[in-house]
């Protein structure tokens, strides 16, 4: 009998060719993989995630060759991306080949197209014949993993092995841009930098789903939640009895929030620093800690003042959707 998790490449390839599953690490956050042309494979996922069958998975690939052969379709702009950012923290929508099943892409014609930046994940890919699909290896709704050591608490009974390539280096997951009438689009906000994504491509709109419509794929507002109440607050005035009457976690930025410091039963900062970088690696860590801590309720703000600041503020924005009283 294996262990769980380790870094044996050939034993996770073996477990992928047999159909099975197997967590791989990446810069943004661990992945649940599986052979991502075998549709039984491809529907383990979704059930060992419990995940909707209308939300669409993310193909995995060694290479750009690799990626664009799954495509039918690309555009000149998508190679530059692809050659500009990969491997990286890129996710590129494109129109699916036949090969591409509908399981993968939720009966959609798009394909969702990714070179991650991990030399294990990489090694894998490299010895496989055939793309991985690979959703946050997380239960549907709940906090993305970025350790190892997350996958194992969260699914542990459900993939067969766990390729342990220590924290994610970033932390958030991969910036995804979908092409409409041949323009790019910021269809999910993440780790790969809009300002970046503007040196290539010029001026890129967004279009980013916050209103939970499951017809827009993958951008359900109910995502990488806490199973506590997280409650956001803006200003000192938005600052309720409810919060003051209840033992509460204060999950900081830098030296965010500080009328409410000394009045929490629990601090923790995703940077003390106020380090963005340090904030989006920390990030879900942190609201596990917080969600593991005492206290039932969560108080933290939105990050101000930061370019990248609106991949984390999205997901609190998410993390925080039953509650929220306030937007951006
Ligand atoms: O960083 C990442 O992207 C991580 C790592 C493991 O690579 N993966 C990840 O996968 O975040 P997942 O399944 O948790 O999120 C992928 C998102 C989903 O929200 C899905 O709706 C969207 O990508 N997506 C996938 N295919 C799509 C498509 N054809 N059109 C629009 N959105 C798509
Ligand atoms: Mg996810």
């Amino acid at each position: 009998m294996k262990a769980a998790c380790g870094t044996d490449i050939q034993y996770a390839s073996d477990l992928i060719k047999a159909g099975k599953l197997v967590a791989i690490p990446t810069e943004t956050v661990y992945g649940l993989a599986a052979n991502g042309l075998n549709e039984e494979a491809v529907l383990s996922i979704f059930k060992a995630k419990n995940r909707p069958d209308f939300d669409p998975l993310i193909l995995h690939v060694a290479n750009m060759e690799a990626a664009f052969a799954l495509a039918c379709e690309v555009p000149e702009m998508a190679k530059k991306l692809a050659e500009a950012f990969w491997p990286g923290p890129l996710t590129l929508v494109l129109p699916k080949k036949n090969t591409v099943p509908y399981v993968v892409s939720s009966g959609l014609e798009t394909v969702g197209l990714r070179v991650p930046n991990h030399p294990l994940s990489l090694a894998l890919l490299n010895a496989l014949p055939f793309p991985l699909a690979a959703p946050s290896a997380n239960p549907f709704g709940y906090i993305s993993p970025t350790t190892a050591e997350h996958v194992m608490e969260n699914l542990g009974n459900r993939v067969d092995y766990t390729l342990d390539g220590g924290p994610c280096a970033m932390g958030l997951e991969s910036t995804i841009i979908g092409f409409e009438n041949g323009e790019p689009v910021i269809l999910r906000r993440g780790s790969l930098a809009k300002s970046a994504i503007e040196k290539v491509t010029g001026p890129i709109s967004e279009r980013i789903n916050v209103s939970g419509n499951p017809k827009a794929p993958g951008q359900l507002s109910v995502h990488y939640a806490p199973r506590k109440k997280l409650v956001l607050i803006n200003s000192e005035t938005e600052i309720s009895e409810e919060i003051l009457n209840t033992p509460f976690t204060l999950l900081r930025f830098g030296s965010n929030l500080p009328y409410l410091k000394g009045k929490e039963a629990l601090e923790l900062n995703f940077s003390a620093d106020a380090n963005y970088s340090e904030a989006a690696r920390k990030f879900y860590a942190m609201l596990r800690e917080a969600d593991a801590g005492n206290p039932e309720l969560l108080v933290s703000a939105y990050i101000t003042g930061h370019e990248m600041a609106d991949a984390i503020n999205d997901r609190l924005k998410r993390a925080a959707t039953f509650n929220i009283t306030t937007h951006e």
